[in-house]
């Protein structure tokens, strides 16, 4: 066996790691999105399993299950992976009844597809069913033929057969290539890489999904020519950038030309040295992108003695892989937002690898609300985006949940979730614009007493008129009665309720303009005295016409004589107070528009004595 098979390393295990956690997501990703066939090509396969390591073992199920992946080599992890999703899916029956429909105008969705009298299109159906087998074509080259060989011993088990789960067939089919990858590349353009098949949802040719592992042990064999064709519509790939090593050979500028698809590099190499090794992944991902991939990803290797060794390159075209690529490359971070592991480090401080992913996601809060803060109206989805694609970070819904928490998001009025707390991918979401906001709104959101909630509903509601008490979905309730005592809340008239403090969730309530106006307000509606009660009944009703004593249900009815003593209220015609005597709350009266205008001062005083008589 290749020596290095016979004793792993720590960065080939963390390497190994990210190609399964890697792989573990892609393989499902493409079956669930309807495709039948996929292909892995492992350019460096090496022979599929390793020795014992010096490495440390976490004692959790996650870590233990890592690490008996992580002692296979690519070719053996690939098919596990590969396994363990067929399994899963043969087990969904149902699984191809969650495909997402079509893009508009690209075909068919398979609802469609079932219920449309069309022959061709009821031969479709039959030809790519409900439950078609599963395929993936394995090509594994490896250049020595001992190695080989240990190879077709280690994966024979899986070579060529039809499996049958449940009532579902999967197909594996290994192809072994001994031989170099140059010399094996050609015939995988031709057979893989550009094979099309028709969508079985979507009546359209696409790329057979590709994920490509190239693992060399140099620099000189995937030349970037090569690499490109790796790269575009449905295609991954995962590529080890040995930096080290070709900048020790910094003389063989062809073959590292070749490397880059370029001569940019060779201003690099004056760099210091780790800024050097930086630049030149950062090249790497630049000329992999202009050769075909959307999105690259780099995560840095470092071995025992602290030196930068390789990088693992990722490129895709797909969004929702480049997430998981990057889940797979924060199980091997260890700390920090850096994708880097670091043999040394883990040795120095006798650090257990856990393989667990260790994101905080106060951090990635933090890093969302510096990014947005002040917007309105952004999508869940575009949040995701950002994250995704511009900071090292995983998005996570928690971090929102966080800064709702704090009041740094609020949902927009009248679009809210069903659920406190929940995010879908299109909610639109506001954003503080400064930290005093989201303190008021923190208050709102997240309050820890009534007292706190009476302050973020004030905040948010003042000068809003009709607002729906179940709209406002207050914790205590007894934030709007402490609200009402201040003069902040209001009743609406005619709507006023029969309890004082009382509010029903279809209750529409009022929010005073000012604090000054509140302060009135709270005369009326919490007076401490008559004075202040009949303070508060002025400012409310000055200038009104025709108004029922029990619509203002006064605290004290000596609050409406101190109004009529002042001339500021009087009896409308026909309702002086002689003939409702016996009718205790039911009198009418008007209220003088001000002083100037009150008609008050033409009452005789024997009325005044009377009015005395039934408060
Ligand atoms: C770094 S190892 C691959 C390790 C493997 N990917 C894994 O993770 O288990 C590189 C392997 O590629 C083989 N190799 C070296 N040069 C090659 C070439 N030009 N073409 C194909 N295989 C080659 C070596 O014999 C060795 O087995």
């Amino acid at each position: 066996m290749a020596a290095f098979c016979n004793k792993d390393t720590e960065h080939g295990r963390a390497k190994r790691v990210i190609l399964h956690k890697t792989l573990q997501a892609w393989f499902p990703i493409y079956f669930n999105r309807g495709f039948r066939r996929v292909n892995y090509i492992d350019g460096f396969s090496a022979a599929g399993v390793y020795g014992e390591t010096e490495l440390a073992r976490g004692d959790n199920p996650i870590t233990r299950r890592v690490n008996e992946v992580c002692e296979m080599g690519s070719p053996l992890i690939a098919l596990h992976d590969l396994t363990k999703c067929f399994a899963k899916l043969t087990e969904q029956l149902e699984y191809q009844a969650t495909l997402p429909p079509g893009p508009e105008g690209e075909g068919i969705s398979i609802q469609e597809l079932l219920e449309t009298p069309d022959k061709a299109l009821n031969e479709r159906q039959l030809k790519y069913g409900l439950r078609p087998p599963l395929m993936a074509d394995i090509v594994l080259v490896e250049k020595e033929a001992d190695v080989m060989q240990y190879l077709r011993n280690n994966t024979g088990a899986w070579n060529s057969r039809d499996y049958q789960y449940d009532d579902g067939i999967v197909k594996y089919k290994i192809h072994y290539k001994q031989k170099t990858f140059q010399e094996a590349h050609q015939e995988i353009n031709e057979n893989f890489l550009r094979v099309k098949d028709q969508h079985p949802i979507w009546v359209r040719d696409v790329p057979r999904p590709t994920f490509a592992f190239i693992d060399p042990c140099g620099y000189s064999h995937t030349p970037m020519d090569m690499v490109q064709n790796f790269l575009g519509e449905n295609k991954s790939a995962l590529i080890n950038l040995m930096v080290q090593y070709f900048d020790r050979f910094k003389a063989d500028q062809g073959n590292i030309d070749s490397l880059f698809g370029c001569q940019e590099w060779r201003r690099i190499t004056a760099e210091d040295c780790e800024e050097r090794y930086i630049s030149y992944a950062k090249l790497y991902e630049e000329k992999l992108r202009e050769r075909g991939a959307t999105y690259t990803l780099s995560f840095a290797m470092k071995d025992k003695s602290n030196n930068l060794m390789y990088y693992l390159i990722f490129a895709t075209n797909d969004k929702e892989i480049l997430s998981k690529a990057k889940e797979a490359f924060n199980r091997v971070t260890q700390e920090g937002d850096d994708f880097k592991f670091n043999a040394f480090y883990i040795k120095k401080n006798k650090r257990t690898l856990t393989w667990l992913n260790i994101q905080n996601n106060e951090d990635l809060a933090f890093v969302i609300w510096e990014d947005f803060r002040g917007r309105e109206a952004v999508r869940v989805c575009d949040i995701n985006d950002h994250v995704t694609l511009d900071t090292p970070y995983i998005f996570r819904k928690a971090a929102l949940v966080m800064l709702y928490d704090q009041g740094m998001v609020s949902y927009i009025e009248g679009a809210a979730p069903a659920k406190k707390h929940d995010f879908p991918n299109e909610l639109q979401i506001n954003f503080a614009s400064s930290e005093e906001e989201a303190a008021k709104l923190r208050k709102l959101q997240n309050p820890g007493t009534p007292e706190e909630e009476a302050e973020g509903i004030w905040f948010k509601y003042q000068r809003r008129k009709g607002i729906r008490v179940g709209d406002i979905k207050p914790r205590w309730k007894e934030a709007l009665v402490i609200l009402y005592d201040q003069g902040k809340v209001s009743y609406i008239e005619g709507a006023q309720q029969d309890r004082r403090h009382s509010f029903p969730d279809d209750l529409e309530i009022d929010f005073a303009l000012t604090e000054d106006q509140a302060t009135e307000l709270k005369h009326l509606q919490n007076p401490e005295t008559e004075e202040q009660e009949a303070e508060g009944i002025w400012f409310k009703y000055q200038g009104r016409q025709a108004i029922m004593v029990r619509d203002i249900k006064p605290k004290w009815k000596t609050s409406l004589k101190i109004l009529l003593d002042k001339r500021q209220l009087h009896y409308d015609e026909g309702h002086e107070p002689r003939r409702l005597v016996n009718h205790r709350g039911k009198c009418l009266f008007s209220l003088a528009h001000d002083l100037h205008h009150s008609a008050i001062a033409f009452y005789p005083t024997e009325f005044l004595g009377m009015f005395s008589t039934w408060v």
